[in-house]
């Protein structure tokens, strides 16, 4: 095949020896991971309020500028038909198409694209060129348009040019000011001065398991990109191999990993590929390097292509070469009637790769990108061709092709989920050009609140009612935690809101079976509530109980709080719940709740329960502090979600007190581990031999990490327990208020 040379690469790229922490110390945790696109790196600072400043957008006045936009060539980088349309959507479609539903990240939403490794990945040639273009909207619209939101935007517009109707835009995503290090995008191994195929380069054996064809086959969790820098799958098929069956399962699993299933999955390869071209002109191994290791005068553009203009005519981005359909800036049907309307064999493209033509030399051509009057054979790739040979995908194909209607509209509203489904609920859609109206499943959809907000002397009389329960403190923490830490601000699913804790099917997860007693409970005070003519949801209750449970184990500890609540959640019902999407937030390891499941080895097959717990903290978007002293905290209060006593290091469980971090760090104890697993321990007075506790992988690493011990020695010292009750507050008040974007706006901080 011809594919990547000149690729990106992880680090030795110019025959340096690695000189980081991670060269050293492959296996080190990286707490610092945690501190990564803060306020230090946004140049705009805490304060900015991106709905504020979106708000002043017209967005048809955009429009009209990216239409103009697209449709003025210029020289350093001329439009394909005299129209970037084509182009801007395989940026936005490379942008979005990074999601991932296993953690949720990836997307569109912070306009990553910009950023190593994926500004330099093989799939996104010339994408560099695509964002370039777009600069001087940039500069006209400032800070009041963020580069994602521009990018999906003149995608979506380009389909609207071409006569795609789309199903609309909401603005509100908010720019990344530094590359992402916390997404693992898996192994792959590359030597860009040594290619010579596409085996050389990937390690694909590491990324799936099984073969292509065996019932077995998957990829590695939570991967969704074939190879990683193809973003999705190899347009030549597995490993160029021209199959295009192999291509069809490859292409399941990886788009069923980004949450489509097989209709949006044809709906957006066919509607998106009766655009634009392909470009193949030049041998890939001729093409210069990428974005990130460009030489400095080519100022942040990479992929210099020495043929002729280096664009236009020469123009190689993939290197495939051609076109699927005779009008490459027209919505229509040709692409599937094409598809279906010849037989296509097997050619190769000037620079090499694998691709098909139309056996039938009498079939229709297409006309040149740059010279008039100059035809070309109509082109499809294998992954192309595995659309008709899937006997599924096929069945897709033959009703759009017989309802152009109906492919229309499933086009525009994959599209549609396609780049906004990373956005989390509606709440965060900005601008009149979303459809806010229409509830869709994909979105995890919220009711509209029910009766009056409740007022002060409501929750003081529903928090004496939690209490009346007679629940255990510890439960109520657990079930509150239980419902808010499904949260994950990479899609910004999850979370308190909607109280789907108490729906299928975290209802019947393992690991949250002591919230199902506390639900029944607090739905009797539910119940009562409203039998005194108020309204209250469970998910506001959820959070309330755990609000009693912190207060009392501060008031066990000696010390008064107040736990802020800030009512207003609303319950979700059953049918407003996609099981089968709710399930990719089952924990596979919850260090909070001191849990691993069955399921661990299998996700992550050499990767330590702690790197995963780092990760939860991460998705929650916790600071190292904040990790530490929940973690401290709900030990003590008793918040394992079996309720055993692993790292509940104290006497005098349920009190908010430094136990945890003071024995944690007792230099009296000796830790062993009790198996060869190595995930369980115990310690032992080392004088005389008595044991004191057992703990976990999640509970030494917050003393054997130097990181985490320097914030263990803040709470263990002798003035630390005043500030840890107000440490936990702060972090346990953060986790309850993650996912409520209906009151906390578009800052991106606080
Ligand atoms: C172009 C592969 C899905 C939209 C291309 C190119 C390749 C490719 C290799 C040529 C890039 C170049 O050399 O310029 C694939 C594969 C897919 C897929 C393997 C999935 C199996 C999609 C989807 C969309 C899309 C889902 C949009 C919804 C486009 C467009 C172009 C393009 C508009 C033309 C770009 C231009 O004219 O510059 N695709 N694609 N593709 N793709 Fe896809």
């Amino acid at each position: 095949g011809a594919l990547p040379a000149g690729g990106d690469h992880l680090g030795g790229t110019l025959g340096q020896a690695p000189s980081s922490l991670e060269g050293w110390y492959p296996q080190r945790l990286r707490v610092e991971l945690l501190h990564r696109n803060g306020i230090d790196a946004d140049p705009l600072g805490a304060d900015f309020d991106y709905a504020a400043a979106f708000a002043t957008v017209d967005l048809e006045e955009l429009a009209r500028d990216v239409d103009a936009l697209l449709t003025t060539s210029v020289d350093w980088w001329p439009a394909d038909y005299g129209n970037y349309g084509p182009q801007m959507i395989r940026m936005a479609w490379h942008a979005a198409g990074t999601y991932r539903i296993a953690d949720g990240r990836g997307g569109a939403g912070t306009a990553m694209q910009r950023f190593a490794p994926i500004s330099s990945w093989w799939d996104n040639g010339n994408t560099d060129k695509s964002r370039r273009l777009l600069q001087p909207i940039k500069r006209k619209y400032g800070n009041a348009l963020s580069w994602a939101d521009l990018m999906v935007f003149t995608g979506t517009r380009a389909l609207e040019l071409m006569g795609l109707p789309t199903y609309g835009f909401g603005g509100g995503r908010l720019d990344a000011w530094e590359p992402d290090e916390g997404t693992w995008w898996g192994p792959e191994v590359w030597d860009p001065h040594h290619v010579d195929s596409y085996d050389d380069m990937v390690s694909r054996d590491e990324r799936w398991h099984g073969q292509n064809g065996d019932a077995d086959y998957d990829l590695q969790s939570p991967l969704a990109a074939s190879h990683q820098a193809l973003i999705y799958v190899n347009p030549e098929g597995p490993a160029a191999n021209g199959d295009p069956m192999g291509s069809a399962r490859d292409i399941r699993i990886t788009f069923s990993r980004m949450a489509m299933n097989d209709e949006e999955t044809v709906a957006l390869i066919a509607g998106g590929h009766a655009f634009g071209k392909s470009h193949g002109q030049v041998a890939a191994d001729r093409i210069g390097p990428p974005p990130e290791i460009a030489p400095i005068e080519a100022m942040g553009l990479g992929w210099h292509n020495p043929q002729g203009a280096g664009n236009g005519r020469d123009t190689m981005t993939n290197g495939i070469e051609g076109s699927w359909t005779q009008d490459p800036t027209r919505w229509d049907n040709s692409y599937l009637e094409n598809l279906f309307g010849h037989e296509w064999e097997q050619t190769r493209s000037p620079a090499g790769a694998l691709q098909w033509t139309p056996a039938d030399p009498d079939a229709p051509r297409t006309p040149d990108a740059h010279v008039p009057g100059e035809t070309h054979a109509l082109m499809m790739m294998t992954s192309d061709i595995a659309l008709k040979v899937d006997p599924a995908y096929r069945a897709v194909c033959e009703r759009f092709l017989a309802d152009f209607d109906l492919f229309t509209t499933a086009f525009s509203k994959a599209w549609y989920k396609l780049t906004h489904r990373d956005m989390g609920p509606k709440h965060r859609y900005l601008g009149p050009q979303a459809t806010i109206s229409d509830d869709l499943l994909w979105q995890d959809p919220l009711p509209d609140p029910v009766g009056a907000p409740l007022t002060e002397a409501d929750v003081d009389r529903l928090r004496q009612a939690v209490r009346d329960t007679g629940t255990p403190a510890s439960d109520l923490v657990a079930t509150a935690y239980a419902a808010a830490s499904t949260y994950r601000d990479s899609d910004k699913r999850g979370g308190a809101n909607g109280g789907r804790v108490a729906l299928a099917p975290q209802k019947d997860w393992s690991v949250n079976r002591r919230t199902v007693p506390v639900v029944e409970a607090l739905r009797g005070v539910q119940a009562d509530f409203g039998r005194n003519g108020g309204h209250v949801s469970l998910a506001d209750l959820v959070v309330l109980g755990g609000c009693v449970g912190v207060e009392d184990g501060a008031r066990a500890a000696g010390v008064e709080v107040r736990v802020p609540f800030t009512p207003g959640r609303v319950d979700a019902t059953q049918e407003q719940t996609d099981v089968e999407m709710f399930e990719w937030l089952r924990p596979v390891a919850d260090g909070f709740r001191n849990h691993v499941s069955e399921r661990f080895a299998d996700f992550a097959p050499g990767v330590a329960p702690e790197a995963v717990f780092l990760d939860r903290a991460n998705l929650m978007t916790l600071t190292a502090p904040e990790w530490t002293v929940l973690t401290g905290g709900l030990r003590v209060l008793g918040a394992n979600w079996d309720g055993s006593s692993t790292g509940v290091l104290t006497d005098r469980v349920g009190a908010l007190t430094t136990d945890f971090f003071v024995n944690l760090t007792d230099t009296d104890l000796v830790w062993v581990k009790t198996d060869d697993t190595e995930s369980t321990f115990t310690g032992t007075v080392e004088s005389t031999g008595e044991h004191r506790w057992t703990a976990s992988r999640a509970d030494l690493v917050f003393g054997s990490n130097a990181q985490l011990r320097s914030i263990v020695d803040v709470y263990a010292g002798s003035d630390g327990q005043e500030r840890f009750v107000h440490d936990f507050v702060a972090a346990w008040d953060k986790v309850m208020m993650l996912d409520r974007y209906d009151v906390k706006g578009h800052r991106r901080y606080g």
